[in-house]
């Protein structure tokens, strides 16, 4: 999704404003662009290529200066075009542009504003809703620019995350927060704003998180918060230790393949200080929230909702308590039931998810006040709205496909499950045990999944050449099939399904020749024998099966059976394990394939916008 950077100092800015960039590649994007003041005028470059030619570009125009914004867009509104790549600028007096501005998310009264704007005479070069505010700043500004930010903000409605600077004030940078992240860096006699702190990693490590609402004032040796009531704040700040060492691949193709072969690390450091389950391991009220409610709602997107489905597994039958689990975007504007007495999880990597966000304000306007979350990143916004969190420690997450965030928020929810069950009375210290043991044993159990690499780009080899496939898996591994199919479609653009393997039979078998590839999640659990015949259904009809079994499921390679045996069977954990070998199937067939792994088309890293 869309990034900035923004900088106001005494040193060329431009190095500072680019490799800012090139940390926010990751998030996904189509165009770019920057703009600075250079001899009291706002010169702008921009592109619809990497940030690397945007780079090229500027070195070619011989650009610098001490002032400017970047910006890497996500294209919402118009296409992804040169004329539509931020910043954009207002003000055409004497022929030279006045006012320069970014924008993450989504302003949805531009049309009117936009109508207003032309009528005053204001002309616009692109199809965009940003270019509606740098304009609006431009109509209102009235020599202070801080004032003028704080006067424009009142007439948008939306998601915005602005940095906007003015040729006549050339020592200052004006930005604006309200529902898109957006950070400042304090440095000395420098400042900077991003919309994400590790923009700034090796800049500088002090980071304010901005609140909605808040307007700023950036300037050499000073920063001015104004919050959402107009009154002078002081926000927090933050030491940050921005993971540089996430950017460097290694001996790695792609971060993908380098975050897979994270997970036992990953894994390990979300079980880190865990000694003994408690409620207090997600906050000091969890005792008695978790008391007092009857039932859960689960809220996410993606990945991340396909970890909340494996949740309602755990949580029904160890904590037997009920769960429903809905994709936020949905539950946001459904007409549901409301119960005070529910837990409200929200499950997001990047705790900055739009719909997720307005999922959970929802779930809290209709009266569900116990909310928990289980989040990768610990200054979200999403940590701040709940009043209970878990951190999964799975540390940055560069590629698009989610990876390690999910095998890590699996570990989360596990946790959460039995700190349920041992509140509601529902698990014996003994069962309570021997969970922690099998927990504290996944890091080695990942690892030798992780050693069936060689075998799986076997596989990934005779997918490639597909266009379409199935994935099956029956109970707590019908979502992890869900997952399997989500991260094939996503990076090797192979058109993917997944259904709970009993239901084949009313509907989707009408798709199942030769041609069609069938993935099983097959664990030798109480539902095999049930699998198996689904399994026979497939190959009656000539469909070629690639199957995920445990050593004892009984499962052997035979014509159109194509087997590989997981190194051992992992109980009610096992969705975590057999999470593995389908994202290193995904993974080697998009290589084979040639797409672009890490940043797969149309989409990016932390969906900012609704
Ligand atoms: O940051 P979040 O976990 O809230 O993101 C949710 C989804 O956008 C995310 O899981 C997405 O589906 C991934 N690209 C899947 O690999």
């Amino acid at each position: 999704m869309c990034g900035i950077v923004g900088a106001v100092a005494q040193r060329d800015i431009t190095p500072i404003l680019v490799e800012g960039l090139k940390r926010l590649e990751y998030r996904g994007y189509d165009s770019c662009g920057v703009a600075l003041y250079i001899n009291g005028q706002l010169k702008r470059t921009r592109s619809t290529q990497r940030v690397a030619e945007l780079e090229a570009l500027i070195k070619e125009d011989n650009f610098s200066g001490f002032t400017g914004i970047a910006h890497t867009r996500w294209a919402t509104h118009g296409a992804p075009a040169t004329h539509n790549a931020h910043p954009h600028f207002s003000g055409q007096d004497k022929g030279e542009p006045r006012i320069a501005l970014v924008h993450n998310g989504i302003i949805e009264n531009h049309d009117e504003l936009r109508d207003e704007l032309k009528a005053l005479g204001y002309a616009f070069e692109s199809q965009t809703d940003t270019e509606v505010i740098a304009h609006l700043i431009n109509h209102l500004y009235n020599g202070d620019l801080f004032e003028t930010l704080q006067q424009a903000v009142r007439r948008l409605e939306g998601a915005y995350a602005l940095a906007v600077f003015c040729r006549d004030e050339p020592h200052r940078v004006v930005g604006a927060r309200q529902g898109s992240p957006l950070v400042v860096g304090l440095g000395n006699n420098e400042n900077f704003l991003a919309s994400d702190a590790l923009a700034l990693a090796g800049t500088t490590d002090q980071i304010i998180y901005l609140e909605d609402g808040d307007v700023i004032d950036l300037q050499l040796s000073k920063v001015w918060i104004i919050d959402s009531h107009g009154k002078p704040v002081e926000r927090r700040v933050h030491t940050v230790h921005a993971h540089t060492a996430a950017a460097d691949l290694g001996p790695y193709r792609h971060y993908m393949q380098k975050e897979i072969f994270e997970q036992p690390r990953a894994v390990g450091d979300t079980l880190q200080d865990i000694d003994n389950i408690t409620p207090d391991l997600f906050g000091d009220d969890a005792y008695k929230i978790f008391k007092d409610i009857d039932n859960i709602l689960i809220l996410a997107c993606g990945t991340s909702f396909y970890a909340g489905l494996t949740a309602k597994y755990w949580i029904e039958s160890i904590a037997r308590i009920p769960v429903n689990v809905e994709i936020a975007s949905e539950y946001r504007y459904r007409d549901s039931v409301p119960n005070p007495k529910s837990l409200v999880v929200t499950i997001s990597q990047s705790g900055e998810t739009a719909d997720t966000l307005a999922a959970l304000k929802h779930a809290r306007s209709l009266g569900m006040e116990h909310t928990l979350t289980i989040c990768n990143v610990q200054t979200s916004a999403m940590v701040r709205e709940c009043k209970l969190n878990f951190i999964t420690r799975a540390g940055v997450e560069i590629g698009v496909a989610s990876t390690k965030a999910f095998t890590t928020q699996l570990v989360g929810l596990f946790l959460l499950t039995l700190a349920l069950a041992q509140v509601k009375g529902r698990i014996s210290e003994e069962k309570e045990a021997d969970y922690l043991k099998q927990l504290r044993h996944l890091p080695t159990a990942i690892s030798a999944v992780l050693a069936l690499e060689p075998q799986i780009m076997a596989w990934a080899d005779r997918f490639a050449s597909k266009e379409n496939a199935l994935f099956l898996g029956r109970g707590m591994h019908y979502p992890i099939a869900l997952e399997g199919a989500l991260k094939l479609k996503e990076i090797s653009y192979i058109h993917a399904e997944a259904y709970p393997a009993g239901e084949l039979k009313h509907g989707p078998l009408a798709l199942v020749t030769e041609h069609m590839p069938v993935v099983t999640i097959a664990p030798n659990d109480e539902l095999i024998e049930k699998l198996k015949s689904n399994m026979q259904e497939v190959r009656a009809r000539g469909g070629e099966l690639y199957v995920f079994a445990d050593n004892d499921s009984k499962i052997v390679n035979s014509e159109g059976m194509h087997v590989i045996r997981m190194p051992e069977h992992y109980g009610k954990l096992s969705p975590i394990l057999h999470t593995i070998p389908l994202q290193l199937l995904s993974y080697h067939a998009a290589c084979v394939r040639g797409t672009d792994v890490d940043k797969p088309r149309n989409l990016a890293k932390s969906v900012t916008v609704e």
